[in-house]
């Protein structure tokens, strides 16, 4: 956290996390920019994106990081968790494999940040219903043993994206 010139400014770390083509960079890009890319390329390294948000007539700055859920395109992981204060877990509602890994994912932010930073579990892709293969009570009991918020998104029709992002934000500030 840090605050800005006037001491009303933040801006907030927060990151995506998430096996491979889950749809983080989508979802970025939907929150951010109001884009979906049905081709998007896999990320290579980081990426982030400044976005303002209004909490309590303050503005507030959320720097949202990005990077690759492949292993071999990944940037330093210590070095993409430092200063996090809020994190995104993001999994496919139609490939119950992310969801599997969701266990791996906090265990890796867990070691590289500390227990305070809220933490939100994203089952997205939830256009896709007709070939679901995670229901809403897996996602949400998961979530709940570990302590998580918990929402279904869809960067491709922008269900829940905004509020995914804010919930977050919000309670970070
Ligand atoms: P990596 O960068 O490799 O870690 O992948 P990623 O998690 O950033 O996934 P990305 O955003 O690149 O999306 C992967 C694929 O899923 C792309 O073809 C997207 O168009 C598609 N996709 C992303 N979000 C959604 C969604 O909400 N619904 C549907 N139907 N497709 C989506
Ligand atoms: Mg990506």
């Amino acid at each position: 956290m840090e605050e800005g010139d006037e001491g009303e400014e933040y801006l907030f770390k927060v990151v995506i996390i998430g096996d491979s083509a889950v749809g983080k960079s989508n979802l970025l890009s939907r929150y951010a920019r109001n884009e979906f890319n049905i081709n998007s390329k896999a990320t290579i390294g980081v990426e982030f994106q400044t976005q303002s948000v209004e909490i309590d007539g303050k503005e507030v700055k959320a720097q949202i990081w990005d990077t690759a859920g492949q292993e071999r395109f990944r940037a330093v992981t210590s070095a993409y968790y430092r200063g996090a204060v809020g994190a995104l877990i993001v999994y496919d509602i139609s490939r119950s494999t992310t969801f599997d890994s969701v266990q791996r994912w906090l265990h890796e932010l867990n070691t590289h940040s500390d227990t305070t930073v809220a933490r939100m579990l994203v089952g997205n892709k939830c256009d896709l219903e007709e070939i679901r293969s995670v229901s809403v009570e897996e996602g949400k009991s998961l979530a709940e043993a570990e302590g998580l918020f918990f929402i279904e998104t869809s960067a491709l029709d922008s269900t829940n994206v905004k509020t995914a992002f804010e919930i977050v934000i919000k309670e970070i500030y």
